[in-house]
């Protein structure tokens, strides 16, 4: 049976600090962007500290962890330097996630079964010092059951490639992600979902009633331009919500 669980959203303000850094300087500031994405009712705060810090940088996380009351998410690569920045400032939640430098964002998701060994470690330490964590992965069997072997408590489904299909193909890519996510629940694996989520594609996978967490970031920033950010994150959530009540078959506050 599927019980109601709350749908969290994390906003990932990766993208504030990727225009702030286009020019130098302070501003924006992504810590703001935090704040106020805690006052528009975000649950939690996503930042991905990438190695060669094209957008977050090491000062953003301790601010982050320091000034904002919300959970922060950690995105970060599996990697020595990586492993020892998160044992320091001990955020809420670490998500592990592949890392390439030449790619423009997170291309796919982290492969735990070729990486199985790379990860055991880094998953154990993290865990060891309570950091929750999470493996950002393709909405493949193979790939939960060794995110479950290895240890790790949560999931993040890769959304992208639902995101970026046209026509039937959509729908296709959408049913890996609600079969996956039934696999995740079977497995006793707690399930998030994001990369590449706007207004037009968030329903269906906040309809998923075992997902409990959407990570959002480049379109809420890309929106807030247009809107502002505090109603693209108010948007968001309304969708999200819509789309869970009408799933469960309730009506929506
Ligand atoms: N989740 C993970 C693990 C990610 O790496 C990213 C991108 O940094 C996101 C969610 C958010 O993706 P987007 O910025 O496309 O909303």
């Amino acid at each position: 049976m599927i019980t109601k669980r709350p749908l969290r959203l994390g906003v990932n303000i990766d993208h504030v600090a990727t225009i702030r850094n286009a020019r130098g300087g302070r501003h924006p500031d992504p810590v703001r962007a935090a704040r106020l994405a805690a006052q528009a009712g975000a649950d939690g705060i996503t930042a991905h500290l990438r190695e060669d810090r094209r957008h977050i940088g090491d000062e953003d996380i301790a601010r982050l962890v320091h000034e904002i009351d919300l959970p922060l998410n950690l995105e970060m690569a599996a990697t020595p330097e990586m492993l020892g920045i998160a044992l320091r400032h001990k955020p809420h939640a670490a998500c592990v996630v592949p890392e390439k430098r030449t790619e423009v964002t997170t291309e796919g998701g982290l492969d735990v079964v070729a990486g199985a060994a790379q990860l055991e470690p880094v998953i154990a330490a993290l865990a060891g010092a309570g950091i929750r964590v999470s493996l950002f992965i393709d909405p493949e069997k193979r790939q939960l059951d060794m995110a479950k072997r290895l240890g790790a408590p949560v999931v993040e489904l890769h959304t992208g490639a639902y995101c970026e299909a046209e026509g039937t193909r959509r729908g296709f890519e959408l049913e890996r992600i609600v079969t996956a996510a039934a696999h995740a629940e079977a497995l006793g694996l707690e399930c998030h979902a994001g990369h590449g989520l706007g207004f037009e594609t968030v329903a269906p996978v906040a309809a998923i009633p075992t997902i409990v967490e959407l990570n959002i970031g480049h379109f809420l920033v890309g929106e807030a331009i247009f809107g502002g950010l505090d109603s693209a994150i108010k948007r968001m959530r309304a969708l999200m919500q819509e789309a869970r009540a009408a799933a469960l078959g309730e009506k929506s506050a």
